[in-house]
């Protein structure tokens, strides 16, 4: 069966292809940690400027999410979402800008340290290992700690029971929908503060999107910020506390998910009216 959205995020090529520019160093060493600023949200990215080559992606724009609320990126092909994210989770070195997480400048810090300080990343793309098995995978999540994590897998089966089941199989031999819940198990893995999600939906039928989007608001729930990039854009909207409709890497929209889908502007330009 042909995949109709396999050709989406195909040139994000720094994780699926190790040469490429913006590939996660993981030799490089992080900086100190600062204070962050009074008045912070949970989770701040802040004025970030930067990309790949000369030519900056992102554009100054801004992200934010408290506590336990679900922010949601939306935009156009090629905007900078992804990047967005890569730059926040420290992929991508920024010109300008920080990032700050939970009371802490984590600029200087590299992926594998904003994974301890509590970032949980699920990339758009290659975000499973597709010749493990499910649990394997979710072991592989749970590297960077050195306790039991068997209380946590047995939470990520809880949520994901379709998951559970299959265990013992290949993630590559799941359907799409299956491999998203494992995706994002690997990434609660690590009992993440916030999870950063980048079209976690993409290619999944409408059922099984409401089904994962249930799951999401239930991980927020439990005190987790979720940032996400989607690209069914009002069924995201409508579960998100915040909404940032980004465009050329600078931020066009920002305002309650509800304010968005009943401006007529946002609608018709972004939402396909
Ligand atoms: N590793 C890379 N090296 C060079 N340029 C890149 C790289 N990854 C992305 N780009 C370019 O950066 C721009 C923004 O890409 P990005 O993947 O962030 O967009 P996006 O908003 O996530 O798009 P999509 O909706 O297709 O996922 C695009 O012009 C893209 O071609
Ligand atoms: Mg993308």
């Amino acid at each position: 069966m042909s995949d109709p959205f396999a050709n989406r995020g195909n040139r994000d090529a720094s994780i699926v292809n190790p040469r490429g520019s913006g590939t996660v160093d993981g030799t490089r060493a992080s900086g100190p940690t600062r204070p962050g600023r009074a008045g912070d949200a949970f989770l701040i990215g802040e004025a970030m400027r930067g990309g790949y080559g000369k030519a900056d992606i992102l554009n100054g724009c801004t992200l934010a999410v408290e506590k336990g609320q679900i922010a949601v990126i939306v935009g156009p092909n090629g905007a900078g979402k992804s990047t967005a994210m890569k730059a926040i989770f420290g992929m991508l070195n920024l010109r300008e800008g920080s990032v700050r997480l939970d009371g802490q400048d984590i600029s200087a810090l590299n992926p594998q340290d904003r994974v301890r300080a509590g970032m949980g990343f699920v990339p758009q793309v290659a975000n499973v290992f597709p010749t493990m098995t499910v649990e394997e995978n979710l072991e592989m999540g749970a590297y960077i700690r050195g306790d039991d994590f068997r209380q946590t897998m047995a939470q990520v089966y809880e949520l994901f029971p379709a998951v559970a089941d299959k265990r013992r199989q290949n993630a590559g031999e799941l359907s799409g929908g299956q491999r998203q819940q494992v995706a994002v198990g690997r990434a609660l893995m690590t009992r993440p503060k916030l999870l950063m999600l980048d079209e976690p939906t993409a290619g999944v039928s409408p059922i099984v999107m409401d089904e994962l989007f249930d799951r999401i608001i239930e991980i927020a729930r439990s005190g987790i910020s979720i940032l996400m990039v989607e690209q069914n854009a009002k069924q995201a909207l409508d579960i998100a506390d915040i909404g940032y409709v980004l465009v050329q890497g600078a931020n066009r929209y920002t305002d309650t998910g509800a304010a968005l889908m009943a401006n007529p502007e946002v609608r018709r330009t972004f939402l396909g009216g």
